[in-house]
């Protein structure tokens, strides 16, 4: 097969709306900036790839290989809420720093609160080539502007600048500017989505859906300490939706303001940190190879000093897994990040909730007489991998975009058999002869065999060639077909997304070669 060279993102994003992967969300208004939505395929795309890290996080973790420590590595689930007390946010700094959008004046350097801002406009509403004039309500500026707003038109009224349409932006004199458009834009300084609980909906009641689900993960800390049997060193994982107002949303589902993650807190004790934070980079490198990220376009970049977030400036460090989307070429972007986080978390809530959240370490501290140990107070260092869902379903469909110039059909997916939506179609090559019986029957006994891993899809209609084209679009990794020997010899093709071959494969081995090819890793 011959590859065409660098991939489209135009393309990838044509075929992920062709075949019911991607949709931006609300689209038939028009759309929404930031967010999208997923189609029949990628609903299950995406919940393959949530699963096998669900699998490998937390049901059977790092395929049973051991950790640092020699012993199998533990990770228990969470799920916790999106909205948490505000308090959670201030103390694991989100909320500092926290300002509404602002413009700043150019040319005075002074900064307004946008949703403070008014303007004076003409009552006429005809500008005639005059400028707008805005002012901070109860300050110098409103009367100065007035005045020179009445000598412009006559009669002029206060409307919030919020209200003016961006073209006329250029047009208006800042409160203490002399010069014309000298006002920026507006610019978001938190990321928050601010909402309010409860039906009063005052400055009181305000709360925020959270921009990461790590801190749900360690106010629930002590909880999963004192009810379960977990011991330190253990995880405790959790995915879901988290939400950032990005003031430049861009590059598909890259930076979203909505999106899913998938992290893992990883509790241990301060000087096993550096082993656990070395152990974990490497898992996670290798947990995205063995999904199919496996040539030059994933790399593990290590965070400079200076780049370090608040929460990971001590200890061993941060690393990115990063992927080389086409948008980022020949760059990287990231899809996982992997920090030490130190106690960081665990001592700011501990502090802002004044509850004790140290764990005591029987297995620690000095040897007593009898062979035990006297037992060792601390708060555990945590190692945080950190990936995000939408990320990664959106690497994996870069990855796997491929154009096949010898094929009538180029375009395909090359999806990894574990994270394909559908792992197997059955077709009859005509719509007669009894061959739709026959691939009736097969679909239901594979479909019977197989739901749980992923869809098993039917299709009687159109041209074979265009079948196997859409099943190749769709990233399916086998198609089989009954055919006119079908009845007399007992078998069927099986197609080869891959590489367009056909084998010839008994009825009642079907099964097995999908059990083999698809689920054998
Ligand atoms: N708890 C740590 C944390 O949230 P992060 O690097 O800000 O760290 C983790 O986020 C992952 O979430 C990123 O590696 C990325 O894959 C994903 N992510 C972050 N912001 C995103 C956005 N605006 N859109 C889509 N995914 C995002």
């Amino acid at each position: 097969m011959t590859i065409v060279g660098s991939k489209s993102m135009d393309k990838i994003m044509a075929l992920a709306k062709r075949r019911g992967f991607i949709y931006q969300a609300s689209e038939i208004y028009g759309g929404q900036s930031g967010f999208w939505d997923y189609g029949p395929l990628g609903a299950q795309l995406k919940k393959n790839l949530r699963d096998a890290w669900w699998e490998d996080m937390v049901l059977n973790p790092c395929g049973g290989e051991p950790g640092p420590n020699g012993e199998p590595v533990r990770i228990v689930p969470l799920d916790t809420s999106i909205i948490q007390h505000p308090r959670v946010w201030e103390a694991s700094g989100h909320i500092a720093g926290f300002s509404d959008p602002m413009v700043d004046c150019r040319e005075t350097k002074q900064r307004y609160r946008f949703d403070h801002l008014m303007l004076y406009v003409p009552v006429s509403g005809e500008r005639n080539g005059k400028p707008l004039f805005a002012f901070m309500p109860d300050t110098a500026s409103e009367q100065k502007q007035k005045k020179k707003a009445e000598k412009a038109f006559g009669e002029a009224r206060a409307v919030p600048l919020s209200q003016l349409p961006h073209g006329e932006w250029s047009h208006v004199v800042a409160p203490d500017a002399d010069k014309v458009g000298t006002l920026t834009e507006p610019r978001a300084f938190n990321l928050m989505f601010k909402t309010y609980v409860g039906a009063t909906a005052t400055e009181d009641d305000v709360a925020y859906l959270r921009p990461e689900t790590a801190q749900g993960i360690f106010v629930q800390f002590k909880n999963v300490i004192d009810t379960t049997r977990v011991k330190v060193p253990f995880g405790i994982a959790q995915v879901g939706k988290a939400f950032r107002n990005e003031v430049t949303p861009r590059n598909f589902t890259f930076r979203s303001r909505e999106f899913e993650q998938m992290e893992m807190e990883f509790f241990c004790h301060p000087d096993s940190a550096h082993d656990w934070y070395a152990f974990w980079r490497d898992q996670r490198m290798k947990w995205w190879r063995g999904l199919g990220l496996a040539g030059e376009n994933l790399q593990l970049r290590v965070h400079e000093r200076d780049e370090l977030a608040h929460y990971a400036k001590e200890g061993a460090g941060t690393s990115d897994v990063e992927y080389r989307f086409p948008f980022t070429a020949p760059g990287f972007g990231e899809l996982e990040g992997v920090a030490h986080r130190s106690n960081y978390d665990l001592a700011q809530h501990q502090k802002y909730s004044r509850v004790q959240l140290e764990y005591f370490d029987n297995e620690r501290g000095e040897l007593l007489p009898n062979g035990g140990h006297k037992g060792e107070r601390y708060l555990p260092h945590v190692i945080e991998p950190a990936a995000g869902l939408d990320r990664g379903v959106l690497a994996l469909l870069c990855e796997a975009y491929t154009e096949d110039p010898a094929r009538a059909s180029p375009e395909l997916l090359l999806l990894n058999p574990r994270v394909a939506p559908i792992k197997a179609a059955v077709f009859p090559l005509v719509n007669k002869d009894g061959m739709p019986e026959i691939s009736e029957k097969l679909y239901q006994d594979l479909r019977r065999r197989f739901w749980r891993r992923g869809m098993i899809e039917h299709d009687v209609k159109q041209a074979i060639g265009k079948r196997y084209a859409r099943m190749d679009e769709a990233g399916c990794p086998y198609c089989i077909t009954v055919d006119g020997e079908s009845a007399a010899s007992h078998s069927v093709t099986i197609r080869d997304r891959n590489t367009a071959q056909q084998t010839r494969v008994a009825l009642d081995k079907v099964h097995e070669f999908l059990e083999l090819n698809l689920f054998v890793t």
